[in-house]
């Protein structure tokens, strides 16, 4: 159920309309000694607390931003129809008892849909469903004294092309969407294009398009499946990429047939009306600089905007995967999972490191600066493949804290299902799959539910936490101060996470002057900031266990205010949609000295057409009265995008630390810079590939690729291939090409 709308409360100051500058403070924080991991709920449970406000900022399938996204897990949310839970045809995988944790336990799409109203009223913008696909038929039993176990979770398919009948069927999947799309909801479906199911049990990969088989790992002639061991470097991308998932039948993409049968089963989705996806283990999938997942981004974008993003695991940014990880979010027209920032909240929050807030401020300031759209990017607490926040912390109140972090910082929000109702299971640690309970409750009044509630509703009015920029402004072990701005709209969030109070120096902020009543209206002990001129905020205390936040919204700029442009990764033909503020019919929209085609503005998005124009990096900007936009980046592909795997061979003796790229004029290729960081690379080799390496690249269907082989050494420099290399790409389908290194 909703929550009612109480009557505004008067505690926004009316904002001058004065320019506020840049306001660069860094100023260190009394340290108290915290104590972390006290349970105990912060806040009042009576009623709503915070005044829902007006979500005036756009919100369309491409940009998720003035929201958050709530991640179910489709089996353990709610049964909203007994009749399927122990379906014909694939009997024997249901454990009415919830017992055996790897069996179905009942949820489906209609009891998700029951759900929506509370999805809603938690403030959510759009759900992210587990994979709803049909799922092994039988159950399989490792003999490692699990007993029996089934595709409850929806990573084991056997046909992409079907609902799984435990879920329910594609009449109750497009209930499902139009009752979401009805309360105001996106929808992303998780799809794992990686694999089918375990390769060495049960079905053995079997893979089926609408009942009909294709392949199976055991009787593979036409070469679905790559036949190659258990990825053990986690760290080489060869064998990231070819290797064996665990035990799942990992999909050749580079397979045109397997090409055909992953698209035409995720293009489906589209046609069913979804508004994006989360793509499971993208780091092994062909290509992580513009491979095989950039034609499929480059595939669903050419529908219509939607959000994509993807699951790649790393720890930091030191971790040897990030740098493309990084690339591959800047390239792919496919966002992250921050799994950075994920990990310095669970150090921060959940186990109370040495290192306390400083280090999600940290990585954020790293990967402003490795990735193009951070504000794109995703945030998480914790998920289903890691233990829930309270089995790590069972403190209500570093939970809370936990969540107001990743409302706000920058980000789109992921809330995994039943935090807001602190749920956890915590045998064995609470890992995969106790951190799957069944949905214990629907309450709307848990401190949780309340804070979420809030914070939802201040992404979807002010959009400095949709599109702002973030600045850290007082650490301390358990205290965390950071202001967001867009334009003259701000942001302050101060958490305190231990149970002590600490004092916060004087500094500065970019609030104009005024006494600043706390947006969570003290419900996590926020006290009221007064700043002076010039932002000047007063030392102040912060009781134990405090989340506040101070805001400013300004009026409507006269000028354009551009915050996002979506998709990142479109081609000429494609509708864009550009967000933020102070739009007006008449404006004029440019990427680059490219003026788009309008078709629809409204005060907050204009929607356009990207025109024929060469790819590469733009900068689009909005422009009204002769006065413009600052410009915001969006990546324009050559033409429609197809898999191409190249390959090199004879090559020289390489020294350790050598890696070979290639480098060409297209876009596509680097743009004609043969630097690493625009080049494509590195190309990989299998262990038996001494003198040859290969990598898959995304290139413009029917064109002409001329490109060059390049060694670039471990101290930077480069050695290039003396041949100009010309390929025909392919109309449709996928390429392959070797050539002669020289
Ligand atoms: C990552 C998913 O999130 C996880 O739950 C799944 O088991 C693996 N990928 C394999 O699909
Ligand atoms: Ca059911």
């Amino acid at each position: 159920m909703a929550i009612p709308s109480p009557a505004p409360r008067r505690w926004r100051i009316i904002i001058p309309a004065v320019a506020i500058g840049l306001l660069v403070v860094s100023i260190a924080a009394v340290v108290v000694v915290p104590r972390l991991g006290a349970r105990g709920n912060a806040g009042s449970t009576a009623g709503p607390i915070c005044a829902p406000g007006t979500a005036t900022l756009a919100r369309n399938a491409g940009d998720l931003k003035t929201g958050f996204i709530y991640q179910v897990m489709l089996d353990r949310f709610f049964d909203g129809d007994p009749a399927n839970n122990d379906p014909a045809g694939d009997q024997g995988l249901y454990d009415p008892t919830h017992q055996n944790w790897k069996l179905y336990w009942g949820g489906d799409l209609k009891g998700l849909t029951d759900k929506i109203p509370y999805i809603a009223g938690l403030g959510a913008t759009a759900i992210w469903i587990s994979p709803p696909v049909q799922n092994v038929t039988k159950p399989l039993d490792y003999g490692d004294g699990n007993g029996p176990q089934a595709g409850y979770h929806g990573y084991w398919a056997t046909d992409d092309y079907r609902i799984d009948p435990h879920l329910g069927t594609w009449a109750d999947f497009d209930a499902f969407i139009a009752a979401a799309h009805a309360s105001g909801l996106k929808v992303l479906v998780d799809f794992a294009a990686n694999h089918s199911n375990p390769n060495d049990l049960g079905q053995f990969g079997a893979i089926y398009k609408n009942g009909v088989l294709q392949a199976s790992y055991t009787n593979d002639p036409n070469g679905w499946f790559h036949h190659n061991p258990t990825i053990t470097d986690f760290n080489d991308q060869y064998d990231l990429e070819y290797n064996t998932l665990d035990d799942l039948a990992d999909f050749a993409q580079e397979n045109p047939a397997v090409d055909a049968y992953l698209k035409g089963a995720i293009m489906q989705f589209v046609a069913h009306g979804v508004d994006g996806f989360r793509f499971d283990a993208v780091k092994h999938m062909p290509g992580p600089t513009g491979g095989w997942l950039r034609t499929v981004a480059d595939g669903i974008e050419a529908a219509g905007p939607h959000y994509l993003t993807g699951e790649w695991q790393t720890t930091d940014p030191t971790d040897p995967t990030y740098p493309l990880a990084a690339r591959f979010a800047n390239s792919s027209g496919i966002a992250l999972l921050n799994f950075p920032v994920y990990n310095a909240i669970d150090n921060a929050y959940g186990r109370s490191a040495l290192v306390g807030p400083v280090a999600i401020n940290d990585v954020l300031q790293t990967e402003s600066k490795d990735f193009t759209w951070l504000n794109d990017q995703d945030n998480f607490i914790d998920n289903h493949d890691f233990p829930r926040f309270l089995s790590v912390n069972p403190s209500h109140a570093a939970l809370n804290a936990a969540l107001a972090v990743v409302m706000t910082i920058p980000g789109i929000p992921i809330v995994y299902y039943g935090t807001e109702q602190y749920l956890h299971d915590d045998t064995n640690g609470g890992g995969d799959p106790y951190n799957r309970p069944m949905m214990p409750s629907f309450a709307t009044t848990t401190p949780a539910y309340q804070l979420l509630h809030c914070l939802a509703a201040l992404r979807g009015s002010n959009p400095a936490l949709a599109y702002g920029t973030y600045e850290g402004l007082h650490f301390g072990h358990a205290l965390y101060v950071f202001q967001r701005q867009f334009g003259a709209n701000t942001v302050v969030v101060a958490v305190n996470s231990a149970s002590d109070p600490v004092t916060v120096k004087a500094g500065q902020t970019a609030l104009p002057a005024g006494t600043y009543h706390d947006y969570l209206n003290g419900a996590f002990h926020g006290p009221s900031l007064t700043v002076g001129a010039g932002g000047a905020a007063p030392a102040f205390t912060l009781p134990g266990n405090t989340i506040a936040v101070w805001q400013a919204t300004a009026p409507t700029p006269t000028t354009p205010l551009l915050g996002s442009v979506t998709p990142e990764l479109a081609q000429p033909g494609d509708t864009i949609t550009l967000d933020g503020q102070g739009f007006a019919p008449g404006a004029v929209v440019k990427l680059g000295s490219y003026a788009a085609t309008v078709t629809a503005t409204t005060a907050t998005s204009i929607t356009a057409t990207v025109p024929a124009m060469p790819g590469g990096m733009y900068q689009a900007t909005i422009c009204a009265g002769g006065t413009c936009s600052a410009g915001y980046p969006i990546n324009i592909a050559t033409g429609p995008q197809i898999p191409v795997t190249i390959s090199v061979t004879g090559l020289p003796a390489l020294a350790a630390g050598d890696n070979l790229y290639l480098t060409g004029a297209l876009p596509e290729l680097g743009g004609g810079n043969p630097a690493p960081t625009a080049a494509l690379g590195p190309m990989i080799a299998a262990p038996t590939q001494t003198t040859s390496r290969f990598l898959m690249v995304s290139l413009p269907a029917c064109h002409t690729a001329t490109f060059t082989f390049e060694i670039v050494h471990l101290d930077g420099t480069i050695t290039a291939g003396h041949t100009a290399h010309a390929l025909n790409i392919p109309c449709q389908g996928e390429g392959a090409a070797t050539f002669a290194w020289g």
